[in-house]
């Protein structure tokens, strides 16, 4: 049975993950006009758009429960994300990406365990949305992870630990949710043909 603090606690990690897209929306748009690499650059524009998106979701997801923004929360998150935008251009290359992948695989995890608390509060219909988010902000990860790694003075760097397989956040989730495994995402080759 789920009770009115299974809601709040869902609430407030909604609340955390609505703030914490606008300090990464913020300091992404920073982000990708500092680089010049325009791989690079139009990666991490992407990647703020997607955060900008996220934004969006979980403001509806908060709308439905009857709950706001917390406005502490906003306030701070418009400081650090300008903050961190700024920096970017002061900062060199490998800094911000460094930063931005520990970040991000804190994402994931914050995205996963709001989908357990949407299950265990009474909003299964959160749970999908929450799961997608979570497999965006893996690859946000992989994505500056590889940028680290593929930067000379990056590669002597110790990194933060690396997330589990992607496939891991609906397999995980089903597991202890005692669901059946989720299919593959690509079908395997069928056997004999
Ligand atoms: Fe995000
Ligand atoms: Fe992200």
């Amino acid at each position: 049975m789920s009770g009115p603090d299974d809601v709040d606690r869902l609430a407030a990690i909604l609340q955390a993950a609505y703030s914490g897209e606008l300090a990464a929306g913020l300091a992404y748009r920073g982000h990708w006009r500092s680089v010049r690499g325009p791989d690079d650059r139009e990666r991490i524009r992407q990647i703020e758009r997607e955060e900008w998106h996220h934004r969006e979701l979980v403001g509806g997801m908060l709308a439905r429960l009857g709950k706001s923004p917390s406005p502490a929360r906003e306030r701070r998150a418009r400081v650090v994300g300008h903050t961190l935008g700024v920096l970017c251009h002061l900062a060199g290359w490998l800094a911000p990406m460094y930063g931005a992948g520990r970040l991000e695989s804190r994402n994931i995890v914050e995205y996963e365990t709001a989908a357990r608390l949407a299950a265990g509060a009474g909003w299964p219909e959160f749970v999908e949305c929450l799961l997608a988010m979570a497999e965006v902000e893996w690859e946000h990860e992989r994505y500056f992870r590889s940028c680290v790694e593929r930067h000379r003075l990056g590669r002597r760097l110790s990194l933060w630990p690396a997330p589990p397989p992607k496939r891991e956040i609906r397999d995980s989730f089903s597991r202890e949710m005692g669901l059946p495994p989720t299919a593959p995402a690509v079908p395997l080759p069928l056997a004999g043909r």
